[in-house]
């Protein structure tokens, strides 16, 4: 048996702007995981099991496009491994789906990781985050790669789409809580309507791009040099591009409000939008208060996490 498993994300700065090649940051979230175990079967086939999701199916019953076909087939088809191994794959997963915690790309990078170690095919980052990347434009449809980026190295990182990984310096830890609306949206769809508005006025869009790339750049240096507490009003600049760019929303906005109210020093929704998390910059003693705060206001969970060098 073989086991992998990989982390969830959060955006800090610059979802949405990614796409169209503005810089982002985004972090690792450990409390949340994706766990896949691939052992040697005695039935025939590759039998895959994520209840979770309510899936028990063997991988050629799926439909190609099915993520985790797509994943285990890309993988076979990239080592040449004929004939195909008889495989039981356990898939189970912390991370909600479809709330911007990066729950598709982590699957990926779990099962990519599993598969690897399984049969003996040694993989670098670099291809393990190129499989995940192919499997994000299943999920996504024009994915820029943030997500299987931060999730494969697992490590903050400083991402314009199209160039070199960088990571990005943590001068002093800080504390984030991340605050769920409990509301499933696809993150397809809100890229798509950004599209639609960025179709329909590239001057006006390109601007407020470039305004949330500005603010990415900023937090970058501000974390670097440890003064994290001045990335709270970047945030709140941040989540206004995001409300006018429409894929905010009123339970979002509410929790938002919430944080803010109860303390905290910027706040800002995070990933695809339309539903999904939040997230709050706390010092570290009001982080409870916060989290209590944002479940008043009716966040589904909370989680209290730490970024580090
Ligand atoms: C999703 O986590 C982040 C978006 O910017 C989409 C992407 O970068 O692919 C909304």
């Amino acid at each position: 048996m073989t086991s992998a498993s990989a982390p969830g994300k959060i955006i800090l700065f610059g979802e949405h702007a990614v796409v169209y090649g503005r810089p982002a940051l985004a972090v690792p979230v450990t409390q949340v995981h994706a766990d896949v175990e691939v052992l040697d079967s005695s039935k025939n086939g590759i039998w895959i099991n994520a209840p979770d999701v309510g899936l028990h199916a063997e991988l050629k019953s799926l439909p190609s496009d099915h993520p985790l076909a797509a994943v285990i087939n890309n993988f076979l088809f990239a080592f040449g491994v004929a004939p195909f191994p008889v495989l039981d794959i356990e898939i189970s997963s912390t991370i909600p789906v479809a709330s911007g915690l990066g729950s598709g790309a982590a699957v990926s990078v779990a099962l990519i990781r599993a598969l690897s170690s399984h049969l003996d095919y040694l993989m670098t980052n670099e291809q393990v985050n190129a499989l995940a990347y192919e499997i994000e434009k299943i999920h996504h449809g024009t994915p820029s790669g943030i997500d299987n980026t931060v999730i494969t190295y697992a490590k903050p990182v400083f991402f314009v789409k199209g160039q070199p990984i960088e990571t990005f310096r943590v001068g002093k830890p800080f504390t984030i809580v991340i605050g769920n609306t409990g509301i499933s949206a696809p993150t397809k769809e809100a890229v798509g309507d950004v599209h639609a508005l960025w179709e329909a006025d590239k001057a006006r869009w390109e601007k407020v791009f470039d305004k949330i790339g500005e603010i990415a750049e900023k937090a970058k240096e501000r974390i670097g040099n440890g003064e994290w507490e001045l990335i709270g009003d970047l945030m709140i600049q941040n989540h206004a591009l995001l409300q006018e760019m429409t894929v905010s929303s009123p339970e979002l906005d509410r929790l938002v409000s919430a944080a803010l109210k109860a303390g905290a020093l910027g706040a800002k929704m995070s990933g695809g939008g339309r539903g999904g998390n939040m997230i709050a910059l706390v010092r570290p003693e009001t982080a409870e208060a916060v989290s209590r705060l944002l479940k008043e206001a009716s966040a589904k969970n909370t989680i209290i996490t730490s970024i580090h060098p």
